[in-house]
């Protein structure tokens, strides 16, 4: 398959309408995108990921109507009110779903995650579309999600039709999860939008949660955002390098270089420390690295406080096993 990349709305809307998968961008990372309604355009995302089949979707709308018309099956007061406060924007919500929405979709659960993007090239394509989407990050499973057009052409050139190019990121790591279908809410999944934020809106303390159990929150578990690389992680300005003359370790530092090493293998997050230009880089710096020939990633965690920690989640993740 011959895989375009472009701006086109109108061609992103017809293949979508026929069933194809786009890959589109969105302020955390790219999507790789099919329609709701269609169970063929559904299967083939799970085939393209090498995604299993009991790890569900994100559904993306471009209006709060159009998810409660199609979508949720338990509207409530506070998901009314982060909606208000937090959509669009990096903040997915999982809330009961309505009997018709595909199980393909949720993998079986009775309950569908949900979110309205913050990117205007997306939000117009959506406003065109009138049906919502379901996408998954664009990366095969697993693996670190693209976060630039480039990153998506890199592993899905060829499979797909079409990137939509919507430029880089804005935020550069997914989303913050929210599970509103329990009793008590809790985050399954750390991102910019942090617990006390939602707190505040909905007058209740909101915690990570601790559940273990894959069908509470089956993308939350083992090795996920991992470079093909071996990757070492280091504690905040606790980076060792055992040997400054071995070109092939590669050194992802949160904001400070070193003179030991040479420029090509050492990489900053963000010079001046801040965590929304750490965030943003973060995948980038590990897809350079893993392209080329080296034999281990080195990187510093960053500090852990606000994105900090979403970002340090990610960090760890890539050396979790599965
Ligand atoms: O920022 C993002 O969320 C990006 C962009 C494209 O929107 N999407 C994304 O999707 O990261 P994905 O599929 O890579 O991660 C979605 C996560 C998975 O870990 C999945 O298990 C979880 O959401 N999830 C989806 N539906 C769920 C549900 N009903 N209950 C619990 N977790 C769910
Ligand atoms: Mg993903």
């Amino acid at each position: 398959m011959v895989t375009k990349i472009g701006r086109d709305i109108a061609l992103a809307k017809d293949l979508l309408m026929n069933g194809e998968l786009v890959a589109v961008p969105t302020e955390t990372v790219y999507g790789l995108a099919g329609v709701i309604n269609s169970d063929k355009a559904i299967r083939e995302i799970f085939q393209v990921k090498s995604r299993p089949s009991y790890d569900p979707l994100i559904v993306h709308a471009s209006n709060l109507e159009t998810l409660k018309s199609t979508l949720i099956g338990s509207p409530s007061k506070e998901l009314d009110l982060l909606a208000e406060e937090f959509w669009p924007g990096p903040l997915t919500i999982v809330v009961k779903k309505k009997e018709s929405v595909s199980g393909l979709i949720t993998a079986g659960l009775d309950t569908v995650a949900i979110r309205i993007p913050n990117h205007p090239l997306l939000i117009e394509l959506l406003e065109e579309l009138e049906t919502p989407i379901a996408a998954p990050s664009a990366n095969p499973f697993g693996y670190v999600s693209p976060s630039t057009p480039q990153h998506v052409w890199d592993q899905l050139a060829g499979e797909i039709g079409y990137i939509l190019d919507g430029g880089d990121c804005q935020v550069g790591l997914e989303s913050t999860i929210l599970d509103l279908s329990k009793e008590e809410p809790k985050i399954l999944r750390k991102g910019k939008i942090l617990p006390e934020d939602i707190g505040k809106v909905i007058s209740k303390k909101v915690e990570y949660s601790k559940d273990k159990d894959p069908a509470v929150a089956p993308g939350n578990f083992g090795k996920h955002y991992s470079p093909n690389t071996p990757v070492k992680v280091f504690g905040e300005g606790k980076m060792e390098i055992e040997d400054p003359d071995s070109k092939n370790i590669a050194y992802i530092f949160f904001n400070k270089k070193t003179d030991d090493l040479l420029p090509d293998q050492q990489m900053v997050l963000s010079e001046e420390g801040n965590l929304e230009e750490a965030a943003r880089n973060l995948y980038k710096a590990l897809r350079k690295f893993d392209s080329a020939e080296y034999t281990q990633i080195q990187i510093e965690l960053a500090p852990e406080k606000g994105l900090g920690m979403a970002i340090n989640d990610r960090i760890i993740r890539t050396t979790k096993s599965l």
